[in-house]
């Protein structure tokens, strides 16, 4: 097996409206929503830490300074809790550590691929993870580790996929497949909410990637594609057939936490498996359903 680079560095476009889960993120983002209790930004983050990713870099826009904060340390709050006894462990998982949270700024949100692009000085020469936060990937071991173990056999380009029922293809990325291994499957193409009949597959790309810093370049000068947006997919796309392109199929679950009904599931779902509380909520369901 030939070295590779290993990947430390992750982007995380952060700068999105958020306009599904208006009026709720109006002051607030959409990556601090929370399931249970813990925002979607955490969830992420913590995946990336899983994977081995040691620079975490957000690409935020205006009215997004809650999530850099929650990185933080709470002084105030933790000298306040540590007076009166409580376990700051809690906050744990909270803290990053001095100089692995990098912000850059996305001015207006011009779409993914240009928010990708706006990291480019930070990821310079290195190959990247991106996280798409409000895709709320559960596995173990996590969607990225399952990834950078998969980049480590063939590196090159991967995006996580998974199936859907033909009938939902025409909202998401899909791949045209090539040869399949296990887990592992060529992409020959990449195609952007296709019509049913015309979709090459019913893989849908999901929001993690690892990418080689080549995508900048691409994304440098590419035209508006769909809706009139910067987008990843294109870019990636014109990469197809120049570098390794594989797709892995992730072994696990995604809840689309950018939809109020993928919200809502998650939150049931996660709440449903906890130790402290899932028997109490299956009862509360059941009442609720009856
Ligand atoms: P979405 O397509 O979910 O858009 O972006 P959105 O603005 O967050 O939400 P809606 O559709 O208005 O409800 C996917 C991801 O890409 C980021 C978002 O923050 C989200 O994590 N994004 C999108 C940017 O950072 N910049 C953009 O210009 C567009």
């Amino acid at each position: 097996m030939t070295s590779r680079k290993p990947i430390k560095k992750a982007v995380f476009p952060v700068a999105g409206l958020g306009t599904r889960f208006l009026p709720a993120t109006k002051a607030i983002p959409k990556e601090m929503l929370p399931i249970i209790d813990r925002p979607l930004i955490q969830y992420a983050v913590d995946e990336a830490r899983e994977a081995g990713i040691e620079q975490m870099i957000f690409v935020t826009g205006r009215g997004k300074s809650a999530i850099v904060e929650h990185f933080d340390i709470a002084f105030e709050l933790e000298a306040t809790m540590r007076e009166r006894g409580k376990d700051l462990s809690i906050l744990d998982s909270s803290r990053a550590t001095p100089g692995d949270i990098i912000t850059v700024r996305q001015q207006v949100p011009m779409g993914l691929g240009h928010a990708i692009w706006c990291a480019r000085a930070i990821v310079g020469d290195d190959p990247f993870a991106i996280f798409l936060p409000d895709e709320l990937m559960i596995g173990a071991p996590g969607c990225m580790k399952q990834m950078v173990e998969a980049y480590n056999e063939v590196g090159g380009n991967l995006i996580s996929v998974l199936e859907v029922p033909m009938e939902e293809v025409s909202s998401y990325g899909v791949i045209d497949p090539g040869e399949a291994n296990g887990a592992l499957t060529e992409v020959k193409g990449l195609v952007e909410k296709p019509p049913r009949d015309k979709a090459p597959s019913n893989k849908i790309i999901s929001g993690r990637y690892i990418l080689q810093p080549e995508v900048m370049r691409t994304l440098e000068g590419q035209e508006k594609g769909a809706g009139g947006e910067i987008q990843l997919t294109d870019a990636m796309a014109k990469m197809i057939g120049q570098q390794p392109f594989h797709a892995v199929t992730f072994a696990g679950r995604r809840f689309d936490c950018g939809s109020k009904i993928g919200f809502v599931e998650a939150t049931l779902a996660l709440a449903l498996e906890r130790e402290d509380m899932g028997e109490e909520v299956r009862s509360m369901a059941k009442r609720l359903l009856d």
